[in-house]
């Protein structure tokens, strides 16, 4: 019988910018609440990060922690499926960190491109720091140290997920040689247990000898699916099957997901710096006369003048809110002057008060009971330390360092 594969990790992080707003929820939160189901997810609070660029001011940091957590949970985070933490209660990221900025070069981290960018759009800070510079290391030690297989991320982190893949295989390329590698591997094989090690070796034969690739996949599936042997065991035999080392630290991929774009009240990308948001938990009344305001089709002057909706950010909100029929009715409406904005606000308006509601309900229980957040919290960085001292352990040991 052959047993499912384990469910493949996912990590991601967030900086607590405090209070989410609803670009925030379908540009990522949105997607996280789904791949929890999927895959065994890792999500954290990056405090560590916010400190790169916020370093003077922290004294609202714990508090922007408290509001980001609360805004997951009532966005659907499921602390029963997926494992949500705080960066700074897991120090074991920090230790990766340094080790990694032993073995990675000063040009990669200059080259990255927000290095210079964000120098340039941040002038009021100094961001001429050591932190500032490595803060992208920092990003490839939370992504390692969990050996996330996918990354989910927006366009503006690619580069930072492409430095990690970069920083996993140097660091394979000079620890990744075992010297009793060949030992461990054939104990593992054995392992694999009765027909699966009879199989592993027939197929890395035939793979080796023949180079018959079919060969390769059945057996690297085989060793994937098989849920008797370590993670270490796992990767030698992997590592095994096609002559390389093993692999310490797997190279993790970017999972882009199709986000919609949610324009901001002013028609620009809906952003905390532009002050044009909605938050995800705002107060209804409050909500709608952002929406009643918001800015529509400037050509639109006169309630007899007809728009054009690819020229409206309102009909960009529909794009993310309405059903097909009422896109339709509001294009057309639009197209003829047959309504007027304010008809054409009303479904969107409608249906942002009914989900901000929802979130609104779901965050109450958080807010009455802090200890409930503390908890979920504490049980997060319990089972993300497990996972990373897992880790850590093997780096340890291939760089020939302390194990616990
Ligand atoms: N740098 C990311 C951002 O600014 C947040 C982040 C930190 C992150 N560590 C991560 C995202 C690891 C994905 C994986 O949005
Ligand atoms: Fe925008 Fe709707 Fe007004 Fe057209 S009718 S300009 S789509 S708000």
């Amino acid at each position: 019988m052959s047993t499912p594969a384990p469910a493949r990790r996912v990590l991601s992080g967030m900086r607590p910018t405090g209070r989410l707003h609803l670009g925030n929820y379908h540009g990522a939160l949105r997607n996280w609440v789904e791949l929890q189901y999927q895959y065994e997810c890792f999500f954290f609070v990056a405090d560590w990060h916010m400190l790169t660029t916020g370093y003077e001011d922290t004294s609202r940091l714990q508090e922007h922690v408290r509001e980001v957590l609360i805004d997951w949970l009532a966005a659907g985070l499921n602390p029963g499926v997926a494992t949500l933490f705080i960066q700074s209660h897991v120090p074991e990221h920090a230790e990766l960190h340094l080790l990694l900025s032993m073995i990675t070069p000063l040009g990669w981290l200059e080259r990255v491109p927000s290095y210079k960018d964000q120098q340039e759009q941040l002038k009021e800070k100094d961001l001429a720091t050591y932190g500032f510079l490595g803060y992208p290391l920092l990003q490839s030690a939370d992504i390692l140290i969990y050996r996330a297989a996918y990354v989910p991320v927006g366009e503006d982190q690619v580069a930072h997920v492409e430095l990690t893949r970069e920083a996993a295989r140097r660091f394979n390329h000079i620890y990744g040689r075992e010297p009793d590698f060949e030992a461990k591997a054939e104990k593992a094989v054995k392992e694999l247990g009765g027909r699966n090690t009879t199989a592993y070796r027939q197929l890395r034969r035939k793979f080796q000898e023949a180079g018959d690739t079919e060969s390769l996949k059945r057996a690297q599936a085989l060793v994937q699916s098989n849920t008797r042997i370590t993670l270490a065991d796992r990767e030698r035999l992997l590592g095994y099957l096609e002559g390389t080392g093993v692999t310490i630290l797997p190279e993790p991929q970017v999972l882009l997901t199709a986000t919609p774009k949610v324009p901001g009240l002013d028609g620009r990308k809906m952003s905390k710096s532009y002050g044009n948001t909605i938050g995800l938990r705002e107060e209804p009344d409050a909500v709608v006369s952002k929406l009643r305001a918001m800015q529509t089709d400037p050509a639109r002057v006169r309630r007899t003048d007809p728009g054009d909706p690819d020229k409206c950010p309102v009909f960009d909100l529909h794009k993310v809110y309405s059903d097909e029929a009422t896109r339709r009715w509001a294009s057309e409406g639009c197209r003829s002057a047959g309504i007027g904005c304010l008809d054409c606000k009303k479904p969107l308006i409608e249906k942002i008060v009914e989900e901000i509601n929802g979130m609104r309900r779901r965050a109450q229980e958080f807010e009455d009971n802090p200890d409930l957040v503390r908890n979920i919290v504490a049980e997060g960085a319990e089972k993300a330390r497990e996972a990373a001292r897992q880790t850590l352990d093997e780096v340890r040991r291939a760089m020939h360092l302390r194990i616990d």
